[in-house]
């Protein structure tokens, strides 16, 4: 970790008189603080800042002990004493926490709101203060999926409540901190502590179990992308902001891969070398409460025009985040030993 000078002006009372002394300390230059710490993108992110000669604090909120700082971000007073107190002020605050599970959002929208949007202002407020930069993370669901591929200009559209309360949590977030950055993604996989933490991951067991037919949506177009991808584009977006204060707004990520569920599995078979025969493919419209939008693919180039980007192969991402789930054990000790 690199260190930096900061000098600080603290009051002195000494017997009889006050006294202003200015102190010179040093403290790392590169400090972050990463929300959602635990969660399937936060773990991510805070490894690739730690890793990387950031100063990192995570909090998470459940599962938050032993690792990382337990903080209800719902609590406006406990954010403001945290942002106040990380021993010196955040550079970067990447906030990843969030209800992110489409029909929890649909049937609890008031705990959703305050999580996703009073909390993510809160933030943003807070961040402002101690003059940081922060980097909110949104979703594809901000956008109908009806005019294919979305850039940052594009006009939202969310057909369901979560992305509804995304756009909101953006909106707010700017409001709040202006120089802030948004980076909206789209489905994400990476290393899972179980299989149904991605919707990616959690079709898993239905492909390797080939006993029993299978049937996977085939009707939603969606770019399955590695969490560690998006942690090191989180990372360059932090590192061009420290050398260019002005670098800020709407920003997309995502893979180049653009399929279906039912595509993604045959992926997963072929990857591993599994049967597919016995996956079907469902071409109707899912039915249930949550609409989503068929194909709200992301425009990226943005970011790579600033030499920002990285892309797992998707062969390589799937093997890397599901061999540990891999009932066939000689296959594990062939392909990873
Ligand atoms: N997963 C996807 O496919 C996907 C796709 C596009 C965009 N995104 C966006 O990416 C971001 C990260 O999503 P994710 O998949 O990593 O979510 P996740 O796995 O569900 O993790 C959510 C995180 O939020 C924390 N959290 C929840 N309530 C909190 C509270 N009141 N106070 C403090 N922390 C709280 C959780 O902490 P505890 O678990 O410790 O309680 C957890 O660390 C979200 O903004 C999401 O909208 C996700």
């Amino acid at each position: 970790m690199q260190l930096g000078v900061e000098t600080n002006t603290r009051i002195y009372y000494v017997s009889g008189h006050v006294e202003l002394r200015e102190e010179v300390r040093e403290v790392p230059s590169q400090r972050a603080l990463i929300t959602g710490a635990t969660g399937l993108l936060g773990r991510a992110v805070y490894k690739e800042f730690h890793a990387n000669g950031w100063h990192t604090l995570g909090c998470a909120f459940r599962r938050a002990r032993p690792n990382h700082l337990a903080l209800d971000i719902c609590n406006p007073s406990a954010v403001r004493r945290l942002l106040q107190e990380f021993k010196v002020h955040p550079h970067v605050v990447v906030h990843c926490a969030a209800e992110r599970r489409a029909d929890v959002v649909e049937n609890n929208p008031q705990s959703s709101y305050n999580l996703n949007v009073t909390a993510s202002a809160t933030l943003a407020h807070e961040t402002a203060e101690v003059g940081g930069f922060m980097i909110y993370i949104s979703t594809n669901y901000v956008f109908d999926g009806k005019n294919p591929p979305y850039g940052p200009n594009s006009q939202p559209h969310p057909l369901n409540a979560y992305g509804r309360s995304k756009l909101d949590g953006e909106k707010a977030v700017l409001r709040d901190l202006p120089g802030a950055a948004i980076l909206r993604l789209p489905l994400l996989y990476g290393e899972v502590t179980e299989l149904e933490e991605s919707g990616v991951t959690v079709i898993f067991d239905r492909i390797q179990h080939a006993n029993k037919s299978a049937s996977l949506d085939d009707w939603q177009r969606r770019q399955p992308t590695h969490t560690q991808d998006v942690a090191f584009v989180l990372r360059q977006m932090a590192e061009h902001w420290m050398q260019d204060k002005s670098f800020g707004g709407i920003y997309h990520w995502a893979s180049c891969d653009i399929m279906t569920k039912y595509e993604i599995g045959c992926a997963m078979a072929d990857a591993f070398n599994l049967p597919s025969s016995h996956l079907r493919a469902v071409i109707e419209e899912p039915t249930g409460n949550v609409q989503r939008p068929r194909n709200a693919t992301l425009d990226f180039s943005a970011l790579e025009v600033l030499g920002i980007g990285k892309h797992t192969p998707l062969r390589i991402g799937l093997r890397k985040a599901l061999w540990p789930f891999l009932d066939d054990r000689r296959w594990r000790q062939m392909v990873f030993h």
